[in-house]
Parts: C-alpha cells; structure tokens; sequence
C-alpha cells in the first residue's frame, strides 16, 4: 500500500527552480505545496554552479532568449533584498560585473564581432584594451590582447541562494520531502493529479516538472516523457585565496573564474556530453587549471580545495523548456534552463507560479514552449 497526501501544488525536483517555483507560489497565497526531492534537496546542479548571472557573456544574439535571461537579470536586485529580509541569508548578489576576454587571435575576432551586435542592439557592453583591463585586474595576464567589460553582468553565491530558498520553505510551511523519488506523473481523463514512486503518491491539483537534467525520466500515465532532456556535465575546481585577488569574473575562451567574498575562487567549467557521470577527472581537473593559468598565472600558486562535477540540463536546441503539454492540464514543466539557471531562476518562478494560478500565461511560454517539441515530432 502507497501512503498518499494531497497537496494544491506539488512541485517535483528541490533545485533552484522548484524551490524558486515554491516560495513564489506561497507568496501568492498558495496553501499546501510541497517539493518532492529524489535525493537532498539542492545538491544537484544548482549547487554545482559558479552563480554567475550573465545575459551578455552568455548570449549570442538579442532574441527572446537574450531579453528572458535580461529580465530575470533585472528581478535580482529585489530577490536578493526580499530573501534577506525573509531568511536572513545574504545571497552575496555582487555586482563588480565581468571581464571578457581575448587570449589569442581568433577569440579577438570574436570580441569584435560581438562588440559589434552588442552595442548596436544598446546593450551594456565596454570594450577594454590590455591596459584597461590590467588596471581594473592587475593579475590578469599580460599576455590579454583585449576584451568586454560587462557591467550588468553580476554574480551570487548560488549555495547560499539555495540555503536561502529552502529556510524560506521551512519558515513558511511548505512540505520539503527528500529521499523520494517520483517518476510517474498519475494520469486521469486528460488530467495530472499528482505524481507516484516507490511506496510513494502524492496527489495534487497542480504538478510542477522542476526535475533538471532527469526530466526524461518521467513518465506520463506509462507513456515515456515527450522532451528529452539530456545531462550536460560541467567539473569545477575551487582555489584558497585572500579576498580581493580578484574582484571580477573573468570570463575566457577556455573557462572562467569566479571570485567569492571570502576569497575563494571557482575556476569552471567542463562541457561534456557524459551521460549521468559526475566523476571529476584528471583531463577536467588539467583543462581547468591551465584555463585559470592562461587568465590568471598567479593561480598557479593557489592550493585547489575543493573539486566537483554536476549536470546541467539541456534540451536539443539548448533553450529553456517552460509552461504545459498540450491536452493535459494540471502540469506545468520547468526544466532545460541549461548553462544558466540560477540567473533564469527569479522569473522562472515567476511565469510558473502565475500560469498555476491561472493569472496568465507569459510570452516567454510562447517562446520556450513544448509545442516546439511536441509539434515536430507529430508532424515527423
Ligand atoms: P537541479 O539543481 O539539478 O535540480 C533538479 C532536482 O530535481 C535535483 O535535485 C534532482 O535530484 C531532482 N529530481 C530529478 N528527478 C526527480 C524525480 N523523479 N523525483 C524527485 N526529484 C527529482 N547557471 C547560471 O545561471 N550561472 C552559472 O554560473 C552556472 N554555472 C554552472 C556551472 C556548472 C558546472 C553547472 C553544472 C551548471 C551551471 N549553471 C549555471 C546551470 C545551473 O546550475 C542549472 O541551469 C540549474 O541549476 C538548473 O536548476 P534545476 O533546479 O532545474 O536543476
Ligand atoms: N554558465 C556557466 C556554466 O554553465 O558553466
């Protein structure tokens, strides 16, 4: 026999996304919601991530991706205030902004050309010359040929972001379950009522998909997930350092470092397609180091403290993947937000908790719907 509760929302995966999802639910008067976790809540790739928040380092054109990742960017400031306010956890929102930058040829080419699109769509993008950047990080290598200086693109510290997030579910009673594991969305005439594991149904009106890079494992009453969603790995290293070494992120062509208030710097990340994996390697541990080397020759004297890998979930064209399936209601999917879910966070939960309570179904489903999905594969 399952023992089953009954919620008005039940979010399944305890990332920053499904916690994000929660607290913006309770915050619009939802009463019962809880937040199903296969394993500790916020261990997976949102612990794994550097917390930067760059919608112009990370973009490549000014499309709706490039103007979701700018108004979730845009929500921090008050996110940041509101959970310390609500937890007291500072969520160190730093706003020092980010250093671009050109190490060889090819990525010189690169910064022009970006330059180029940047500044005439009117965005906040500075190009810096070697000098430049050596006065504004006089550790960075002499041997920078230039770069882009991105004022609007900040960093948090995503541990305390999360640790924030699940003190605002236990202040404010919403059921956080860990070590539970729910794979079958529960499917009755055209309706998601809940979700069902191991020993384990948890009926709902409102199902939320927060499940990151195992989304495909859900299934829908017997039928196998729609979208696929793939795991991306990204290893990561951390160096002991004195606070202000540096104080910007410094974003290469081969990696990235990013320094923390209390001196750490994470050096990241890997890209691989290596299914569920998250061993760290010596090749990711060597790739690491001589990216932060050819940035930073100073980091060649730091001790690394600390090493990790996590998954970030990708869907086939790299987009996020938000909003509901066609002819089913009472589900609502919040996943594929791949390289930057913790800046998409904020407004994430924002378009999830407003199309469940029905206030409105926001452009950016319209944009990273599934239909996108679901679409193709009917027609193919
Ligand atoms: P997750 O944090 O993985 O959470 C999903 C949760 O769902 C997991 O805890 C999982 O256990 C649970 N779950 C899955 N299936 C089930 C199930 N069936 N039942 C119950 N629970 C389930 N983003 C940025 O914005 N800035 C960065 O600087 C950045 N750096 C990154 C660096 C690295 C190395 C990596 C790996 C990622 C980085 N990202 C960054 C991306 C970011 O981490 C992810 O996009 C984000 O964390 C996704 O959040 P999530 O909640 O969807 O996924
Ligand atoms: N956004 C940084 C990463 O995914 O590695």
């Amino acid at each position: 026999m399952k023992s089953s509760n009954r919620y008005d929302v039940l979010i399944v995966g305890g990332g920053v996304i499904g916690l994000a999802v929660a607290r913006e639910l309770r915050k619009k008067g939802v009463r019962r919601i809880a937040v199903a976790e296969r394993g500790e809540i916020g261990k997976e790739a949102s612990f794994a991530a550097a917390g930067m928040l760059l919608p112009h380092a990370e973009t490549n054109e000014a499309d709706d991706f490039y103007r979701f990742c700018m108004d979730s960017f845009g929500l921090y400031d008050e996110f940041a205030t509101e959970l310390l306010d609500e937890t007291g956890i500072d969520i160190e929102l730093d706003r020092e902004g980010t250093l671009y930058l050109a190490f060889d040829e090819k990525s010189a080419v690169e910064i022009g050309h970006r330059f180029a699109w940047q500044s005439r769509s009117g965005m906040g993008v500075e190009r810096v010359s070697a000098r430049e950047i050596r006065s504004m990080e006089p550790l960075i290598s002499p041997n920078v040929l230039e770069g882009l200086f991105f004022p609007n693109d900040w960093q948090v510290e995503n541990r305390k972001l999360l640790a924030a997030l699940l003190k605002y579910a236990e202040l404010n009673g919403i059921s956080i379950i860990e070590n539970c594991e729910v794979n079958e969305l529960i499917l009755e005439s055209g309706n998601i009522r809940g979700a069902e594991g191991k020993g384990v149904k948890l009926l709902a009106d409102n199902t939320v998909l927060a499940t990151g890079a195992w989304t495909s494992f859900i299934n829908i009453g017997g039928e196998p997930f729609p979208i696929p969603v793939k795991p991306m790995k990204g290893q990561m290293l951390c160096f002991r350092a004195e606070p202000g070494m540096l104080r910007k992120v410094v974003f290469g062509p081969n990696g990235y470092l990013v320094p923390r208030a209390d001196g750490r710097i994470l050096a990241g990340a890997t890209v691989e397609d290596a299914g569920f994996d998250k061993a760290v390697t010596a090749d990711g541990v060597e790739s690491l180091r001589s990216a932060a080397l050819e940035a930073v020759p100073a980091t060649g004297n730091l001790e690394v403290i600390e090493s990790w890998a996590g998954l970030r979930p990708m869907a086939g064209d790299g987009l996020p993947v938000l909003g509901d399936i066609e002819g089913l209601s009472g589900l609502h999917i919040a996943t594929a937000h791949f390289r930057n879910g913790i800046l998409l966070a904020p407004l994430t939960a924002k378009i999830i908790a407003a199309a469940v309570c029905a206030e409105g179904r926001s452009e950016y489903i319209r944009a990273f719907g599934t239909r996108r999905f679901t679409t193709a594969a009917a027609s193919g």
